[in-house]
């Protein structure tokens, strides 16, 4: 195993890089925070797997000021620049790039930002209002330092990955983005950077978000009310869990069709930690017999 290649600064990355540029080979790029884990790393898998053995595959880790809200937890987010740079090259990424903070904003704040647009009002949105403009912001940049035929996001965060799509499109950016299936502890918890910050309770009582995001998708073929019923009963039943939201939408974020395909969203802090999950969802019609209340459980109704 090579190890990566780490650019800390727009001057490296660009050395590193103008042989790839030169001889064609394609580049993927993967934006992470750091404190990486293996949701991360089947990022890195895939992004090898689009570009082969000829492609040069980029991580970049850069914890990004301009998404955090005041009061949000940018002074503690996670350092581990080593054991990145360890699990980057299990991963056999070509190039890490790790710029400081100055690097991505030498002049400060920048002054042309992107505006994200309605998709991002909703959702994560409204609870951290100015954080897609942030995750834009900083995602184009990337793009116009790595300039990256395509780069890898996770389902784990869906509408960012939505928003950095519709930017692409809308921006006429030319870069394909590929989105990658979220990756679970074996209980079902979504592996996050943040995880890290639960004690052993408060991992006990995060499991109950995708526990309640699977009993919605048992209960789909009952309609909307019903799967909306069965997550928010899971998620009633652990205290220690501060609801955000629950939403069940289209593909899309718009709104959930009766019947077809859907998304299921939730996000809740636990004690100081906000975890965020969500699964695909298949709306069928509502099977219920007359007489029987919307939200009714499977045995409630055989019963
Ligand atoms: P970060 O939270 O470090 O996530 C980096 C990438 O890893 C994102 O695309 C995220 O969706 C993906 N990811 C996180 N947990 C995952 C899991 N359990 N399974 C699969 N993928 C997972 O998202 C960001 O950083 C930032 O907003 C960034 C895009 C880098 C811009 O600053």
């Amino acid at each position: 195993m090579t190890q990566p290649v780490v650019a800390s600064t727009r001057g490296e990355l660009a050395d590193v890089l103008a042989e790839a540029r030169r001889s064609g080979s394609r580049i993927a790029l993967v934006p992470t925070m750091g404190a990486l884990h293996e949701g991360h790393a089947s990022l890195m898998a895939r992004a090898r797997a689009e570009v082969g053995t000829d492609g040069r595959v980029v991580a970049s880790i850069f914890v990004n000021p301009l998404q955090f809200g005041a009061g949000e937890d940018l002074d503690r987010y996670p350092r581990t620049l080593d054991a990145d740079l360890k699990l980057c090259e299990r991963e056999g990424v070509d190039v890490v790039f790790a710029p400081a903070l100055d690097g991505v904003y030498p002049g400060g704040e920048p002054l042309v930002t992107v505006s994200p647009g309605p998709l991002a009002e909703v959702l994560e949105g409204q609870v951290r209002p100015g954080h897609f403009r942030g995750v834009l912001t900083v995602v184009a940049k990337l793009f116009g330092l790595v300039r990256p035929d395509l780069a890898v996001f996770g389902q784990k965060d869906y509408q960012q990955l939505a928003l950095i799509r519709r930017m692409v499109r809308d921006l006429c950016l030319g870069i394909e983005i590929m989105g990658a299936e979220t990756v679970r502890e074996p209980d079902g918890l979504a592996l996050s950077s943040r995880n890290r910050y639960l004690d052993a309770d408060q991992r006990q009582a995060a499991v109950a978000l995708s526990r309640a995001l699977v009993a919605a998708q048992a209960h789909a073929s009952y309609g909307v009310p019903a799967a909306r019923w069965a997550a928010m009963s899971v998620l009633r039943a652990e205290p220690g869990l501060d609801v955000d939201y629950l939403a069940l939408t289209a593909p899309d974020l718009g709104e959930a069709p009766e019947v077809g395909e859907g998304r299921i969203l939730v996000a809740a802090r636990v004690g100081t930690t906000r975890l965020i999950d969500n699964m695909p969802i298949t709306f069928e019609r509502s099977v219920q017999k007359a007489g029987t209340p919307v939200g009714s459980t499977t045995s409630e109704r055989s019963s």
